[in-house]
């Protein structure tokens, strides 16, 4: 019997499922992503802040699907623009925008503007089908650029410059990126802590599914 259980990532996001699955490569988890169990209700990103929003996810996801969920809430915070487009950022040009269309905005809103110091945040949430979560929450400071440059990532990347690297997000590898990013502090965080989060989440899951979980494989 291996001590592995099933770890849904509660997110459509291909980008962030791909940086979620090489973060957690080496955790003893099955990951099983959203489009493994076909369709399911959308659930309204409508909190007020990235821990709302990534408990909703996680807890939605593992009440419905009946598994230990994992969902990452997370965004960009413009200073100059009172922390927009925060919670908003997945959205921030429409509901049906392309990533350059919403970095286009940002560029737009900052031009003439001297203060382009920005952070990514980023929430994660564990949830159980019977409701408890965990959370971990980290930050990562950069500057917003003139001009987006780089191929990489996803979303804000090419226009987020990390100084102590001198590059955009979307010039930095994934691996590197994972290093410093909002997402990969958060996940190391959780890293530390998953021996400890493997046994919360058996003992708080459902007795039928704590079964299961631990007889997995
Ligand atoms: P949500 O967490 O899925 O609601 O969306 C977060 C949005 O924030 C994404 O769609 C991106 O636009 C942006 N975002 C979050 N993390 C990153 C990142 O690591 N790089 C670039 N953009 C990000």
């Amino acid at each position: 019997m291996k001590n592995i259980i099933p770890l849904v990532i509660a997110t459509r996001n291909k980008g962030k499922t791909v940086e979620i699955k090489e973060l957690l490569k080496n955790f003893p988890v099955e990951i099983r992503n959203l489009d493994d169990f076909g369709p399911i209700p959308e659930v309204e990103e409508d909190g007020d802040t990235f821990d709302e929003n990534a408990y909703k996810k996680a807890s939605f996801a593992a009440k419905v699907l009946g598994f230990p969920a994992l969902a990452d809430d997370s965004g960009l915070l413009v200073e100059s623009l009172d922390g927009a487009p925060g919670v908003y950022s997945a959205r921030y040009a429409g509901k049906n925008a392309t990533d350059e269309q919403r970095y286009a905005r940002i560029l737009q809103e900052l031009q003439g503007e001297t203060n382009r110091n920005a952070a990514f945040e980023c929430v994660l949430s564990i949830a159980v089908p019977t409701g408890p979560a965990l959370t971990y929450e980290a930050r990562c400071e950069g500057v917003i650029t003139q001009v987006p440059s780089g191929a990489n990532g996803f979303g804000y990347d090419p226009i987020f410059y990390y100084p102590p690297l001198q590059k955009t997000f979307a010039e930095l590898t994934r691996e590197e990126k994972n290093c410093v990013s909002h997402r990969g502090k958060a996940f190391r965080e959780l890293q530390d802590e998953f021996d400890k989060v493997l046994v919360w989440i058996r003992q708080n899951m459902p007795i039928q599914e704590r079964f299961a979980c631990e007889h997995e494989k």
